[in-house]
């Protein structure tokens, strides 16, 4: 069995930015190869010869569009729909593969969505099959690779493996956080769903450690009506919230907040603060300019910015944007861009110092 294609899922839409990622990034990496997708299917493959080196090269957290990075072993069509374990049995057994978890997915588009109750009761047929021969450890072990069953159709499934730490961990590359309770408004997922992907755990329980100057303090720029800011305090850190538009509860009015009525893009910290968030709703290549220069000027040590992407060439976009911070904001230890589950027509960014 032979590997002929890395695999990414995506949101519904974004397969030719996703395309584009992948051949931009294969070529840099000295792979050449061609991207195979549809519009609107979520997915996208990427052909090339040596597709395990690529894979083992092109790490998950530089590709901005994908939820989930694959490698492809096996590709099992017109399977007869009474017996789909068999088939994934025998494309197995050439492979010798030994693998710490079982993921069962299915596609976020329209048509992949339907085959959520069939992921589930696959994956339950399948797993003790793949127990039997030793082929699946009894528990989740994370030192080996993980083994991806993608349901593709009834009757048509895709074999692939990933890493743990080179992959999501979420099926489908989807997280699935609990909605902030008494959140302001529903864009505090979209924190939390940043916080929980692009940080590190080290990073992210940062936040909770007290700096010099005691708790950690962030500026939200954009902040109303006060999601971000809300999932900030819950994180334990003080927050100026800085928006002209009105903080709901429970954020206004809170010990920890100071809601500055100010426009973000000419506000300008009194001294610096660790953090710095920012979901100004404003065209990509502004934000950018403006948050490399907090981080120019070291007003902040970390910061999450959206850039709300433009209607056509949203991938040239991506990068001009990118290519933009970084030349602009000086030396970075640090820096991921992700389009999130949470994030429609926009990209997340972390950056630190
Ligand atoms: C998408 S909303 C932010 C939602 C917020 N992150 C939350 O979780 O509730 C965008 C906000 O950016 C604010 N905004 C847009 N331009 C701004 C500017 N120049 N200065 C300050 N705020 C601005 C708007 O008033 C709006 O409240």
């Amino acid at each position: 069995m032979s590997s002929d294609a890395l695999i990414g899922l995506c949101r519904p839409g974004f397969e030719p930015e996703l395309a584009a990622e992948f051949t931009h990034q294969a070529t840099e990496l000295g792979h050449y190869g061609h991207a195979i997708t549809e519009r609107n299917t979520g997915i996208v493959r990427f052909v090339c010869a040596e597709a395990a080196a690529l894979d083992a090269a092109l790490r998950f957290d530089a590709l901005i569009y994908a939820r989930q990075k694959l490698l492809s072993i096996a590709d099992l069509p017109n399977l007869d729909p009474k017996d789909r374990v068999s088939p994934v049995i025998a494309a197995l057994q050439s492979h010798g593969g030994r693998y710490g978890e079982l993921v069962v997915e299915h596609t976020d588009s329209d048509e992949g969505r339907e085959f959520a109750a069939l992921a589930r009761g696959f994956g339950n047929a399948l797993r003790p099959a793949l127990r039997k021969p030793g082929w699946l450890t009894d528990k989740d072990d994370a030192r080996k690779p993980r083994l991806h069953v993608l349901i593709h159709s009834g009757t048509h499934l895709r074999l692939a493996t990933s890493r743990v730490g080179d992959s999501s961990p979420w099926p489908g590359g989807i997280t699935r956080l609990r909605q902030p309770p008494n959140a302001p408004s529903r864009s505090a997922a979209k924190l939390d769903e940043a916080l929980h992907t692009l940080l590190t755990d080290e990073e992210r329980a940062a936040l909770r450690h007290e700096g010099p100057n005691g708790v950690l303090r962030a500026v939200d720029l954009g902040a109303a009506p006060g999601g971000w800011t809300w999932v900030l305090l819950r994180a334990g850190l003080k927050v100026t919230a800085v928006d002209n538009g009105p903080l709901k509860d429970p954020v206004a009015g809170h010990a920890m907040v100071e809601h500055l009525r100010a426009d973000g893009f000419r506000w300008q910290p009194p001294r610096p603060v660790d953090w710095m968030v920012c979901d100004m709703v404003e065209q990509p290549r502004r934000v950018a300019e403006r948050m490399a220069q907090w981080f120019r000027e070291g007003w902040c040590q970390n910061a999450i910015f959206n850039l709300k992407l433009p209607m056509k060439k949203r991938w040239d976009e991506t990068q001009l944007c990118l290519d933009v911070f970084r030349a602009q904001a000086g030396p970075l230890k640090a820096l991921k861009a992700k389009q999130l589950y949470h994030d429609r027509e926009e990209i997340t960014v972390f950056a630190k110092r």
